[in-house]
């Protein structure tokens, strides 16, 4: 185990309070300009964009019915009471996404229906995080809530990996992308605004984690081996499946995993695990 950095972090409840000051509404963000921009994308950025906006339909499809086992596994209210806006938030990022689908990508429909055609486009590795690994982590949470190790398990999958990791790599460089070349304005708001709540799911993550390595430092053997197990696969999930794909975004090869390994190494230093064994 690796000492922690004497960071201060946010505790749940502050963080319950930090959400309580940061409303915003899927149905408030205007979506009138984007329908115009997506229609007049060039064939390859239009794939990329279609690609991404679909693993992003499905992952927060998951990441909202895959959830409710963590709030079940509160350790006190005021866990509970933030592990409770994070549940909402999810589910607000869903229908965000599904009303673009509705209104800019394709005709409107229940929200699983545009998580099945997104689905179509998606490959294994995507598969094996969010369907195997996420699902079974959650169902071992849900059954048996006062296992540590399954929470920091599930923890560390979701806030560790998927949004510390996967989600903070693709919002950075796809915001990026399109403020550069003024693309789908309305997207990048409704974008921007989770990106703003994820920041508050990965602080707890970080809270979480630390807490509970402190507590039991068996549990940093737990964090490791799960890392170990889904890093090579996020960085599969995040290659478009068209060669040469990330041209299009003019991103070079090896920038998104350099990214994304160096905002986790830096999570982790907090926590007090290194991902060499101890
Ligand atoms: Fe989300
Ligand atoms: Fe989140």
């Amino acid at each position: 185990m690796s000492t922690p950095a004497t960071v201060n972090l946010k505790s749940p409840q502050e963080l319950y309070l930090d959400w309580e000051q940061a409303h915003w509404a899927a149905q408030d963000v205007d979506i009138s300009r984007d329908s115009a921009d997506w229609a007049s994308l060039q064939d390859g950025e239009r794939d990329l964009l279609y690609w991404v906006l679909s693993s992003l339909m499905v992952a927060e499809e998951r990441i909202s019915t895959q959830f409710c086992g963590l709030v079940l596994a509160q350790d006190d209210e005021e866990e509970g009471s933030y592990l409770s806006t994070q549940l909402v938030d999810e589910n607000r990022h869903m229908q965000f996404y599904a009303r673009f689908q509705d209104e800019v990508i394709a005709d409107p429909a229940a929200i699983g229906s545009h998580v099945a055609r997104a689905r179509e486009v998606l490959g294994e590795p995507f598969k094996y995080i969010f369907d195997d690994a996420l699902v079974k982590a959650h169902d071992r949470l849900r059954l048996e809530p006062g296992d540590r190790a399954a929470k920091v398990d599930f923890v560390t999958i979701y806030h560790m990996v998927l949004e510390g990791t996967l989600g903070l790599v693709s919002s950075h460089f796809l915001l990026e992308f399109l403020r550069e070349r003024g693309l789908l304005p309305n997207f990048v708001e409704g974008y921007g605004l989770i990106a703003a709540d994820e920041q508050r799911h990965i602080a707890y993550g970080t809270w979480f984690l630390r807490e509970a390595v402190a507590e039991d430092p068996a549990m940093a053997d737990v964090v490791r081996a799960r890392l170990r197990d889904l890093l090579p696969v996020v960085s599969e999930s995040i290659t478009p499946p068209s060669e040469g794909a990330w041209d299009v975004l003019g991103v070079e090869d090896g920038a998104l995993a350099e990214f994304g390994l160096g905002a986790l190494t830096r999570r982790l230093q907090l926590i007090g695990v290194s991902l060499e064994a101890a």
